[in-house]
């Protein structure tokens, strides 16, 4: 098959999170944990929790309006719109449907993605696909969480790990003789292993474990985790995606300005980067101040780097998740 003519350009970024700050001095009069276990097994400090009332998609709708704007559009103009979430605002419609209403993007097509949390790199994938061939012209691909409503505030292991936030690009078919474009997505890899299912998940709540009566009590609507061996996979298969995304794009390790790795631990992230080569500098890291948001962290972490000025125009910049399923993706972007 020949190359597209044409490519797919992320043109505006943004991002939010909810106001309240949830530290780990917070959480310690919770569960029996410290601001020093959490800081130096995770480089968490704190975390932002949404509001009672302020749903997966109300997060979505706010960083999705930062976007349009950075983008110069209006929710009319977008075509296509794909929410990444293992937090929907209920089983369906998608929350990307109830997006659609909030913005009032009446001519887009909207679906979810469930791919924890490699899920917004997922989406973006789906999306380039959607553009490269024609099929849309635009598209907003956003990641949002509300992982407050799957924490089981007595489990220490899970309870400090996680926040909320929501983050979202905007994407735009751009094709050969026009103006060179920003946010080229260069090459994207992805991979799942369906035989991990049980190391990190949420067991209830779905058609396999209804919630009942009985079995309310042991929550099982909450998150499950083997932390070690997610740990242990999450460094391997983020090492492996990067490098294979980075030889898709044609590029060198030493080609990279900036790695956007997902938020879940520092040490993953460190160790992510020793592999790479890459000093702390170029690796971009705002877990601290919001913990792992799942499919929200890139996105979010993505438009910081940007308005932040830590990226500039032509920069080569690498993202790389990993997730429940498990899950894991990485894209290459010439900024
Ligand atoms: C969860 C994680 C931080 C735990 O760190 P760890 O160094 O592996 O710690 P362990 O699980 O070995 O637990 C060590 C001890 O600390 C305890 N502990 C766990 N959470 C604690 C907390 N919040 N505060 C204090 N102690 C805690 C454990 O009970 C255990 O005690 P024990 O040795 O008496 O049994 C780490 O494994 C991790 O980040 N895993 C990957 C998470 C991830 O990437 N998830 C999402 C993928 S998208």
């Amino acid at each position: 098959m020949s190359p597209s003519p044409c490519t797919s350009s992320i043109i505006g970024t943004g991002s939010y999170v909810p106001e309240r700050v949830l530290t780990n001095d917070d959480l310690s009069k919770i569960v029996d944990t410290s601001d020093e276990w959490i800081t130096t097994r995770t480089g968490i400090k704190e975390r932002r929790i949404a509001a009672a009332d302020e749903a997966t998609s109300d997060m979505a709708t706010k960083a999705a309006l930062r976007a349009l704007e950075a983008a110069n559009m209006k929710a009319e103009d977008i075509e296509l719109i794909i929410v990444a979430t293992v937090t929907p605002d209920m089983f369906f419609p998608s929350t990307a449907c109830i997006v659609q209403k909030k913005l009032g993007a009446a001519n887009a097509v909207c679906f979810d993605i469930s791919a924890a949390c490699s899920g917004f790199l997922y989406a973006l994938q789906v999306a380039r696909n959607f553009i490269n061939t024609g099929t849309r012209g635009t598209a907003l691909v956003i990641g949002a969480e509300k992982l407050s409503s799957l924490i089981n505030w007595k489990d220490r292991n899970t309870c400090v790990l996680f926040g909320d936030a929501a983050g979202a690009v905007v994407l735009k078919r751009v094709c050969e003789g026009e103006a060179d474009a920003p946010g080229r997505v260069l090459s994207t890899v992805m991979g799942s292993d369906g035989n991990l299912v049980d190391l990190l998940k949420v067991p209830g709540g779905g058609s396999a474990c209804p919630i009942t009566a009985e079995n309310a009590e042991s929550r099982p609507n909450t998150i499950h985790m083997e932390g070690r061996e997610t740990f242990k996979h999450a460094v391997t298969r983020m090492s492996q995606a990067a490098e294979q995304a980075l030889e898709l794009a044609g590029l060198q390790k030493s080609d990279i300005n900036m790695v956007i790795p997902h938020q879940a631990n520092a040490r993953i992230i460190s160790a992510i980067a020793d592999r790479l080569g890459l000093p702390e500098d170029k690796t971009f890291m705002n877990l601290q101040k919001y913990g792992n948001t799942s499919a929200a962290t890139i996105p979010v972490a993505l438009d910081e780097a940007n308005r932040e000025g830590r990226i500039k125009r032509g920069d080569v910049l690498l993202l790389v998740a990993f997730g429940g399923g498990f899950t894991w993706a990485s894209t290459v972007l010439r900024w």
